[in-house]
Protein backbone atom coordinates (compact mmCIF):
# COMPACT_ATOMS: atom_id res chain seq x y z
CA UNK A 1 0.00 0.00 0.00
CA UNK A 2 1.33 3.59 -0.83
CA UNK A 3 1.44 5.89 1.70
CA UNK A 4 1.89 9.88 1.99
CA UNK A 5 5.40 10.83 3.61
CA UNK A 6 4.75 10.90 7.26
CA UNK A 7 8.00 12.96 8.54
CA UNK A 8 6.82 16.20 8.68
CA UNK A 9 3.33 15.41 10.24
CA UNK A 10 2.69 17.15 13.62
CA UNK A 11 0.11 16.02 16.05
CA UNK A 12 -0.99 18.02 19.06
CA UNK A 13 -2.40 15.41 21.21
CA UNK A 14 -3.89 16.70 24.99
CA UNK A 15 -5.74 14.54 27.04
CA UNK A 16 -5.75 12.36 30.24
CA UNK A 17 -2.42 10.18 30.34
CA UNK A 18 -2.77 6.78 32.51
CA UNK A 19 0.10 4.59 33.99
CA UNK A 20 -0.76 0.79 32.81
CA UNK A 21 1.31 -1.37 35.27
CA UNK A 22 1.07 -4.91 35.81
CA UNK A 23 2.80 -7.07 38.64
CA UNK A 24 3.10 -10.14 37.47
CA UNK A 25 4.15 -13.11 40.18
CA UNK A 26 2.83 -16.40 41.34
CA UNK A 27 0.97 -17.41 44.35
CA UNK A 28 1.88 -20.45 46.78
CA UNK A 29 -0.45 -19.53 49.95
CA UNK A 30 -2.89 -17.93 51.89
CA UNK A 31 -2.08 -15.16 53.75
CA UNK A 32 -2.21 -15.40 57.63
CA UNK A 33 -3.54 -12.24 57.79
CA UNK A 34 -6.82 -12.29 55.72
CA UNK A 35 -7.99 -15.36 53.62
CA UNK A 36 -6.29 -13.77 50.48
CA UNK A 37 -3.63 -14.82 48.78
CA UNK A 38 -0.35 -13.54 48.84
CA UNK A 39 1.08 -12.65 45.26
CA UNK A 40 5.20 -12.90 45.01
CA UNK A 41 6.23 -10.35 42.73
CA UNK A 42 9.13 -11.50 39.93
CA UNK A 43 8.19 -9.06 37.03
CA UNK A 44 6.80 -5.80 36.66
CA UNK A 45 5.93 -4.21 33.32
CA UNK A 46 4.86 -0.52 32.93
CA UNK A 47 2.93 1.09 29.98
CA UNK A 48 1.70 4.38 28.48
CA UNK A 49 -2.10 4.44 28.39
CA UNK A 50 -4.98 6.66 27.57
CA UNK A 51 -3.43 9.70 25.72
CA UNK A 52 -0.02 8.74 26.46
CA UNK A 53 -0.54 5.68 24.23
CA UNK A 54 -2.15 7.87 21.53
CA UNK A 55 0.68 9.53 21.60
CA UNK A 56 3.00 7.00 21.44
CA UNK A 57 1.39 5.26 18.48
CA UNK A 58 1.60 8.91 16.44
CA UNK A 59 5.35 8.30 17.02
CA UNK A 60 5.70 4.75 16.13
CA UNK A 61 4.32 6.15 12.78
CA UNK A 62 7.22 8.24 12.13
CA UNK A 63 5.33 11.22 12.29
CA UNK A 64 6.08 14.04 15.17
CA UNK A 65 4.24 13.83 18.63
CA UNK A 66 3.73 16.32 21.19
CA UNK A 67 1.82 15.72 23.81
CA UNK A 68 -0.09 18.06 26.27
CA UNK A 69 -1.20 16.46 29.95
CA UNK A 70 -1.03 16.69 33.71
CA UNK A 71 0.73 14.65 36.20
CA UNK A 72 1.33 14.18 39.83
CA UNK A 73 4.51 15.30 41.21
CA UNK A 74 5.07 11.61 42.04
CA UNK A 75 6.97 8.23 40.80
CA UNK A 76 4.08 7.12 38.74
CA UNK A 77 4.81 10.43 36.77
CA UNK A 78 8.12 9.96 36.09
CA UNK A 79 7.84 6.46 35.04
CA UNK A 80 5.59 7.89 32.18
CA UNK A 81 8.06 10.88 31.51
CA UNK A 82 10.65 8.43 31.26
CA UNK A 83 8.41 5.86 28.96
CA UNK A 84 7.56 8.47 26.85
CA UNK A 85 10.21 10.74 26.02
CA UNK A 86 12.98 7.79 25.90
CA UNK A 87 12.07 4.94 23.15
CA UNK A 88 8.40 6.35 22.96
CA UNK A 89 9.97 9.38 20.86
CA UNK A 90 7.22 11.55 21.94
CA UNK A 91 7.48 15.36 22.56
CA UNK A 92 6.11 15.24 26.21
CA UNK A 93 5.00 17.91 27.90
CA UNK A 94 3.79 16.94 31.36
CA UNK A 95 2.53 19.66 33.66
CA UNK A 96 3.39 18.32 37.56
CA UNK A 97 0.37 19.04 39.91
CA UNK A 98 1.90 18.56 42.82
CA UNK A 99 -1.92 18.09 44.55
CA UNK A 100 -2.70 14.70 42.78
CA UNK A 101 -1.95 11.36 41.87
CA UNK A 102 -0.82 10.59 38.45
CA UNK A 103 -3.64 8.10 37.02
CA UNK A 104 -2.09 4.60 37.74
CA UNK A 105 -4.57 1.31 36.44
CA UNK A 106 -2.49 -1.51 38.45
CA UNK A 107 -2.75 -4.95 37.59
CA UNK A 108 -1.61 -7.79 39.49
CA UNK A 109 -1.88 -10.91 38.15
CA UNK A 110 -0.65 -14.66 38.58
CA UNK A 111 -0.34 -17.05 35.95
CA UNK A 112 -2.25 -14.92 33.17
CA UNK A 113 -5.26 -14.34 36.20
CA UNK A 114 -5.27 -11.33 36.97
CA UNK A 115 -6.32 -11.15 40.85
CA UNK A 116 -7.05 -7.52 41.48
CA UNK A 117 -6.94 -4.18 39.61
CA UNK A 118 -6.29 -1.33 41.51
CA UNK A 119 -7.03 2.76 40.77
CA UNK A 120 -5.02 5.61 41.58
CA UNK A 121 -6.62 8.84 39.49
CA UNK A 122 -7.76 12.63 40.83
CA UNK A 123 -9.32 15.34 39.21
CA UNK A 124 -6.07 17.73 38.35
CA UNK A 125 -6.50 21.58 39.72
CA UNK A 126 -7.27 24.53 38.43
CA UNK A 127 -4.61 26.37 38.42
CA UNK A 128 -2.59 23.50 36.11
CA UNK A 129 -5.39 22.82 34.19
CA UNK A 130 -5.10 26.91 33.06
CA UNK A 131 -1.35 26.54 32.83
CA UNK A 132 -2.29 23.90 30.83
CA UNK A 133 -4.49 25.99 28.02
CA UNK A 134 -2.01 28.35 27.99
CA UNK A 135 0.33 26.62 26.53
CA UNK A 136 -1.89 24.57 24.16
CA UNK A 137 -2.59 28.19 22.57
CA UNK A 138 1.02 28.78 22.02
CA UNK A 139 1.74 25.14 20.88
CA UNK A 140 -1.47 25.25 18.29
CA UNK A 141 0.93 27.20 15.83
CA UNK A 142 2.93 24.36 15.40
CA UNK A 143 0.55 21.53 14.82
CA UNK A 144 -1.15 19.87 11.68
CA UNK A 145 -3.72 18.54 13.63
CA UNK A 146 -4.92 18.57 16.82
CA UNK A 147 -6.27 15.13 18.48
CA UNK A 148 -7.90 15.20 21.93
CA UNK A 149 -8.26 11.91 23.72
CA UNK A 150 -10.94 12.00 26.43
CA UNK A 151 -10.57 9.41 28.85
CA UNK A 152 -12.99 11.29 31.71
CA UNK A 153 -10.25 11.87 33.94
CA UNK A 154 -10.72 15.92 34.07
CA UNK A 155 -7.52 16.81 32.09
CA UNK A 156 -10.09 18.12 29.37
CA UNK A 157 -12.15 20.94 31.00
CA UNK A 158 -11.13 23.51 28.84
CA UNK A 159 -12.19 21.74 25.76
CA UNK A 160 -14.53 23.48 23.94
CA UNK A 161 -12.21 26.27 23.94
CA UNK A 162 -9.48 24.10 22.60
CA UNK A 163 -11.42 23.30 20.32
CA UNK A 164 -12.64 26.55 19.23
CA UNK A 165 -8.99 28.11 19.17
CA UNK A 166 -7.80 25.47 16.77
CA UNK A 167 -10.64 25.39 14.42
CA UNK A 168 -10.55 29.53 14.32
CA UNK A 169 -7.00 28.54 12.48
CA UNK A 170 -8.56 26.18 10.00
CA UNK A 171 -7.02 22.96 12.05
CA UNK A 172 -8.79 19.94 11.99
CA UNK A 173 -9.56 18.45 15.34
CA UNK A 174 -10.34 14.89 16.33
CA UNK A 175 -11.88 13.64 19.80
CA UNK A 176 -11.97 10.41 21.10
CA UNK A 177 -14.66 11.17 23.32
CA UNK A 178 -16.61 10.08 26.62
CA UNK A 179 -19.61 10.08 28.78
CA UNK A 180 -23.03 11.53 27.80
CA UNK A 181 -22.58 14.83 27.18
CA UNK A 182 -21.10 15.54 23.95
CA UNK A 183 -22.17 19.29 23.76
CA UNK A 184 -18.60 20.52 25.07
CA UNK A 185 -17.44 18.70 21.36
CA UNK A 186 -19.16 21.28 19.57
CA UNK A 187 -17.47 21.99 16.22
CA UNK A 188 -14.95 19.54 16.39
CA UNK A 189 -13.84 18.04 12.57
CA UNK A 190 -14.11 14.61 13.66
CA UNK A 191 -15.85 12.22 16.54
CA UNK A 192 -14.69 8.91 17.19
CA UNK A 193 -17.15 6.78 19.10
CA UNK A 194 -16.72 3.06 20.01
CA UNK A 195 -19.81 1.21 19.69
CA UNK A 196 -21.24 1.68 23.61
CA UNK A 197 -19.59 5.25 23.73
CA UNK A 198 -22.33 5.89 21.25
CA UNK A 199 -25.09 3.95 22.41
CA UNK A 200 -24.29 5.88 25.89
CA UNK A 201 -25.11 9.40 24.05
CA UNK A 202 -27.81 8.16 21.26
CA UNK A 203 -29.47 5.11 22.60
CA UNK A 204 -29.48 1.86 20.58
CA UNK A 205 -29.92 0.46 17.17
CA UNK A 206 -31.48 -2.64 15.62
CA UNK A 207 -30.50 -1.82 12.32
CA UNK A 208 -27.70 -0.38 10.05
CA UNK A 209 -30.25 2.56 8.69
CA UNK A 210 -31.24 3.02 12.30
CA UNK A 211 -27.75 3.29 13.10
CA UNK A 212 -27.04 6.18 10.19
CA UNK A 213 -30.42 7.98 11.28
CA UNK A 214 -28.84 8.68 14.86
CA UNK A 215 -25.69 8.95 13.35
CA UNK A 216 -26.64 11.81 11.07
CA UNK A 217 -28.58 13.20 13.08
CA UNK A 218 -25.75 13.58 16.62
CA UNK A 219 -23.48 14.72 13.85
CA UNK A 220 -25.41 17.70 12.22
CA UNK A 221 -26.35 18.46 16.11
CA UNK A 222 -22.68 18.54 17.15
CA UNK A 223 -21.58 20.10 13.85
CA UNK A 224 -19.36 17.94 12.75
CA UNK A 225 -17.73 17.50 9.67
CA UNK A 226 -17.59 13.55 10.41
CA UNK A 227 -18.67 10.80 12.81
CA UNK A 228 -16.59 7.41 13.30
CA UNK A 229 -17.93 4.97 14.93
CA UNK A 230 -15.66 1.97 15.32
CA UNK A 231 -17.41 -1.13 16.19
CA UNK A 232 -14.83 -3.75 17.07
CA UNK A 233 -14.96 -6.79 14.96
CA UNK A 234 -17.63 -4.96 12.61
CA UNK A 235 -14.79 -2.37 11.78
CA UNK A 236 -15.67 0.88 11.55
CA UNK A 237 -18.40 3.38 9.81
CA UNK A 238 -18.22 6.95 8.60
CA UNK A 239 -21.04 9.11 8.31
CA UNK A 240 -20.68 12.68 6.55
CA UNK A 241 -23.23 14.96 4.98
CA UNK A 242 -25.09 12.89 2.93
CA UNK A 243 -22.50 9.91 3.02
CA UNK A 244 -21.84 6.56 4.96
CA UNK A 245 -18.49 4.62 4.17
CA UNK A 246 -18.24 1.54 6.30
CA UNK A 247 -14.81 -0.34 6.43
CA UNK A 248 -15.05 -4.56 7.26
CA UNK A 249 -12.40 -5.37 10.16
CA UNK A 250 -9.22 -6.84 9.04
CA UNK A 251 -7.85 -8.68 11.88
CA UNK A 252 -6.88 -12.25 10.65
CA UNK A 253 -6.17 -13.43 14.41
CA UNK A 254 -7.15 -11.30 17.59
CA UNK A 255 -5.25 -11.16 21.00
CA UNK A 256 -5.53 -8.07 22.65
CA UNK A 257 -8.02 -5.46 21.74
CA UNK A 258 -7.16 -3.32 24.34
CA UNK A 259 -6.02 0.24 22.76
CA UNK A 260 -7.19 -0.44 19.37
CA UNK A 261 -9.32 2.65 19.78
CA UNK A 262 -6.27 4.61 20.55
CA UNK A 263 -4.14 3.02 17.42
CA UNK A 264 -6.54 3.74 15.14
CA UNK A 265 -7.50 7.70 16.22
CA UNK A 266 -3.82 8.17 16.09
CA UNK A 267 -3.39 6.40 12.87
CA UNK A 268 -5.98 9.03 11.56
CA UNK A 269 -4.66 11.73 12.74
CA UNK A 270 -1.16 11.13 11.44
CA UNK A 271 -2.81 10.22 7.82
CA UNK A 272 -4.73 13.81 7.47
CA UNK A 273 -1.62 15.97 9.37
CA UNK A 274 -0.23 14.42 6.03
CA UNK A 275 -2.21 15.84 3.59
CA UNK A 276 -5.05 12.99 2.79
CA UNK A 277 -8.47 12.98 2.72
CA UNK A 278 -11.22 11.55 4.90
CA UNK A 279 -12.25 8.19 3.15
CA UNK A 280 -8.52 7.23 2.48
CA UNK A 281 -7.55 7.84 6.46
CA UNK A 282 -10.38 5.99 7.42
CA UNK A 283 -9.53 3.09 5.52
CA UNK A 284 -5.40 2.88 6.79
CA UNK A 285 -6.83 3.89 10.12
CA UNK A 286 -9.05 0.63 10.07
CA UNK A 287 -6.08 -1.17 8.70
CA UNK A 288 -3.92 -0.14 11.86
CA UNK A 289 -6.37 -0.85 14.33
CA UNK A 290 -6.55 -4.74 12.48
CA UNK A 291 -2.98 -5.11 13.01
CA UNK A 292 -2.46 -4.11 16.61
CA UNK A 293 -5.52 -6.47 17.71
CA UNK A 294 -3.25 -9.50 16.54
CA UNK A 295 -0.76 -8.30 19.27
CA UNK A 296 0.36 -8.71 22.79
CA UNK A 297 1.53 -6.15 24.51
CA UNK A 298 3.45 -3.08 22.47
CA UNK A 299 0.07 -1.84 21.13
CA UNK A 300 1.70 0.22 17.91
CA UNK A 301 1.72 -0.19 14.91
CA UNK A 302 4.58 1.16 12.39
CA UNK A 303 4.92 2.34 8.99
CA UNK A 304 6.37 -0.42 7.57
CA UNK A 305 3.55 -2.59 8.81
CA UNK A 306 0.75 -0.69 7.67
CA UNK A 307 2.65 -0.72 3.84
CA UNK A 308 2.97 -4.42 4.24
CA UNK A 309 6.27 -5.05 4.01
N1 LIG B 1 -12.39 -8.16 17.78
C1 LIG B 1 -11.95 -7.46 16.72
N2 LIG B 1 -11.81 -8.03 15.53
C2 LIG B 1 -11.36 -7.35 14.46
N3 LIG B 1 -11.03 -6.04 14.50
C3 LIG B 1 -11.14 -5.41 15.67
C4 LIG B 1 -11.61 -6.06 16.86
N4 LIG B 1 -11.61 -5.17 17.87
C5 LIG B 1 -11.17 -4.02 17.34
N5 LIG B 1 -10.89 -4.13 16.02
C6 LIG B 1 -10.39 -3.06 15.13
O1 LIG B 1 -10.03 -1.93 15.92
C7 LIG B 1 -10.95 -0.84 15.72
C8 LIG B 1 -11.23 -0.12 17.03
O2 LIG B 1 -11.74 -1.04 17.96
P1 LIG B 1 -12.95 -0.67 18.96
O3 LIG B 1 -14.14 -0.25 18.20
O4 LIG B 1 -13.08 -1.84 19.87
O5 LIG B 1 -12.34 0.59 19.72
P2 LIG B 1 -12.30 0.95 21.27
O6 LIG B 1 -13.40 0.23 21.99
O7 LIG B 1 -12.22 2.40 21.39
O8 LIG B 1 -10.93 0.33 21.72
P3 LIG B 1 -10.18 0.62 23.10
O9 LIG B 1 -11.06 1.49 23.93
O10 LIG B 1 -9.95 -0.75 23.67
O11 LIG B 1 -8.92 1.27 22.68
C9 LIG B 1 -12.18 -1.49 15.08
O12 LIG B 1 -12.91 -0.54 14.34
C10 LIG B 1 -11.52 -2.58 14.22
O13 LIG B 1 -10.91 -2.02 13.07
MG1 LIG C 1 -11.66 3.85 22.87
Amino acid sequence: MKLPSFENARVLVVGDVMLDRYWFGDVERISPEAPVPVLKVSRVEERPGGAANVARNIAALGAQATLLSVVGDDEAGHCLEKLLVGQGGVNASLHRDPGISTTVKLRAVARQQQLLRIDFETAPSHEVLNAKLAEFRIRLADADVVLLSDYGKGGLTHIAEMIRLARAQGKPVLVDPKGDDYARYQGATLLTPNRSEFREVAGGWKSNDELTAKAQQLRVELGLEALLVTRSEEGMTLFRAGDVYHEAAQAREVFDVSGAGDTVIATLAVMLASGADMAESVHVANRAGGIVVGKLGTAVVSRDELEGV
